[in-house]
């Protein structure tokens, strides 16, 4: 395994109460997010619909977090654009939302955004081979994706193993983030199979001090230098 990097935190705005979405994302800020995580599902690709362009767009000024967007939408090319516009630092994509995602991630670097490629469960590591040159973060979903607070699948930390091995082959810096069901308790297991981005919804805005939340999950995973 390359050299460990302390894992970053990324909140996923879901779980946050939308009525007063800029304070949220203001509040993760200071409890000492690194990311904020923004989960754009179409009704389609995964059965539940969450928020578009406009909102992410609205919130761009108010945070100097680095917006890390999820698209859990099919098709995904006609949106590329208008989340780049928006004001997206990083867009992941599923391997599962169509033939093209060697072309959607090449879009994505057009666009001067980092690409990411997200994988679901049941789709096996080899899957996202041919696109690891293209991507600089591959999102394990430890959840079936279109929910926020399930349970973390154990089922899936070989897979993180097999994809951190395949990605340090390349020779490339190639995050590993994993999404879905991350807790104090499952995030050392994720972080010991070599995920270095901790995506956290309920564990952060379920609680009522989100810094001391975001401090439990990174304490119990930190790296010394
Ligand atoms: C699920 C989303 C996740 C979700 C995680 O489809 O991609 O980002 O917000 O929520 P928790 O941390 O509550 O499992
Ligand atoms: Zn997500």
């Amino acid at each position: 395994m390359a050299a460990l990097k302390t894992p970053l935190i990324a909140p996923s705005l879901l779980a946050a109460d939308f009525s007063c979405a800029a304070d949220e994302v203001a509040a993760v800020e200071r409890g000492g997010a690194d990311w904020l995580h923004l989960d754009v599902m179409d009704g389609h690709f995964v059965p539940n619909l969450s928020m578009g362009p406009q909102l992410i767009k609205a919130l761009r000024p108010r945070s100097k977090l680095a917006f890390d967007v999820h698209l859990m939408i099919a098709p995904v090319d006609p949106y590329i654009e208008a989340f780049a516009k928006a004001g997206a630092d990083h867009i992941h994509l599923h391997v599962e939302a169509g033939p093209h995602t060697h072309r959607s991630l090449q879009h994505v670097r057009d666009h001067g955004v980092k690409p990411g490629i997200a994988i679901c469960p049941a789709t096996p590591p080899e899957a996202v081979s041919e696109v690891l040159d293209l991507v600089d973060m591959i999102l394990v979903m430890t959840v079936n994706p279109g929910f926020g607070g399930q349970k973390f699948l154990t089922s899936q930390l070989a897979k993180i193993k097999t994809l951190r091995r395949m990605a340090d082959a390349t020779g490339r810096d190639i995050r590993i983030g994993v999404d879905g069901g991350i807790t104090a308790q499952t995030a050392p297991l994720a972080v010991a199979a070599g995920a270095d981005v901790l995506i956290a919804g309920t564990s952060v805005y379920g609680q009522d001090d989100y810094g001391a939340a975001i401090r439990d999950l990174r304490s119990g995973v930190h790296i010394p230098a």
